[in-house]
């Protein structure tokens, strides 16, 4: 008997309405599909200055052991960082990019009856987690000036909220909660919700006096999580590594959902590396705030509307279908995003890359608004 005979495996409703994510088109799939020579990717937020120097260093150095398994508690790392951030080294949890940590906090805390909250747009991988989990997630638009709406939200909450997710800086708006803001918003959270703070881009909003202390609520014992990566601004996206802060009563669960060897040798290596690289981290800050001024003041003279941003990249209102301006883009050697999960049929999100990257960008933006 032929195994086409046997029906293929059904899967569950809440499988069967996940979508498959839909990553940026890695630049050698459209060197090879487009048959062009120079390609500059702007689609995933990834650092136009490559890794950290100082993680490349750790990696080498660590090859030859790649034959034993991990540190399962990644001592080293979460040693490093607790003294970093002056937390308990057992309110860290790592996870295989922050994506993951995402992924453990629905296995771990979703159940019957619960519910999602989140700010739309904003991250896809939010609205997954609750699908997965059976869930139901509740999308609260965001204001006209694409800022997290936080009263709308908190007239959302109720008895169902578990986990309410928060990006910060949002991707893919760019847009930031000021501290007193979100001071007001925790404040009115009841003790059963669980506050995810996603700050895949604090290092590019830090500096900003208003941008919130979130660690402070960790400190607190509330039931704060905080989610950061070292796949933006310290340039190892292609590792994996990412994590979460939280109080311990909380990191004790994660610790029974995650995978035991989750995050690799040779990431927690480099992100330890990476975590002491200040030169690097500076020299990506101030590129990407410079690229940030040139791209606006290109975009003023175009008159096109943009949202002032805080990560690394922008958000920007081609005044035309987005879907239309990424592919003519793509056919001259420029890769941007365009989703639907935008809910601005007009909008991009563009990376902000290196200076000549967004020369290059901002040239092709021009001849295919022509
Ligand atoms: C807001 C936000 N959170 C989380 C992630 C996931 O990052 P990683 O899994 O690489 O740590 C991203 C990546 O683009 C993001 O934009």
């Amino acid at each position: 008997m032929s195994s086409s005979s046997f029906a293929p495996p059904t899967v569950a409703e809440n499988i069967m309405r996940l979508q498959a994510y839909v990553p940026g088109k890695p630049a050698e799939e459209v060197q090879r599909e487009l048959g062009l020579t120079s390609i500059v990717k702007l689609a995933s937020n990834e650092n136009p200055l490559g890794p950290s120097p100082k993680a490349q260093e750790a990696i080498q150095a660590m090859l030859s052991r790649i034959h034993i398994y991990p540190d399962g508690s990644a001592h080293e790392l979460r040693t490093a960082l607790a003294e970093s951030l002056s937390v308990d080294p057992n309110s860290l949890v790592f996870g295989n990019g922050s994506d993951d940590i995402i992924h453990l906090l629905g296995v771990t805390f979703l159940g019957p009856g619960d519910t999602v909250l989140q700010s739309d747009p904003s991250f896809v991988r939010y609205e997954a987690a609750a699908i997965l989990n059976e869930v139901e997630c509740i999308e609260v638009p965001c204001t006209s000036s694409w800022d997290c709406d936080l009263d709308a939200m908190l007239a959302k909450v109720d008895a169902s909220t578990r986990l309410v997710f928060l990006a910060n800086p949002n991707n893919p708006t760019g847009t930031a909660i000021k501290s007193d803001d979100l001071d007001a918003f925790v404040s009115q959270l009841p003790e059963r919700v669980i506050l995810v703070l996603d700050e895949a881009y604090y290092e590019y909003a830090k500096d900003f006096d208003w941008y919130p202390d979130s660690v402070k609520w960790v400190k607190q014992e509330r039931n704060v999580v905080i989610l950061r990566t070292f796949s933006k601004a310290y340039g190892l996206a292609g590792l994996r590594v990412g994590y979460g802060i939280m109080r311990p009563e909380m990191t004790q669960w994660l610790e029974r959902t995650r995978e035991p060897f989750n995050v690799n040798l040779l990431a927690q290596a480099a992100a330890v590396a990476a975590l002491h690289d200040d030169e690097f981290l500076q020299r990506t800050i101030t590129t990407n705030r410079q690229g940030l001024e040139t791209i606006g003041a290109a975009l003023r003279q175009m008159n096109l509307q943009y949202v002032p941003s805080y990560g690394n990249f922008l958000f920007i209102n081609v005044g035309v279908d987005g879907k239309v301006v990424a592919d003519s883009l793509l056919h001259k050697g420029v890769i941007v995003r365009y989703s639907p999960h935008f809910k601005g049929p007009t909008w991009i999100r563009v990376t902000v890359g290196t200076a000549d990257e967004n020369t290059r960008f901002l040239t092709a933006l021009q001849e295919v608004l022509a």
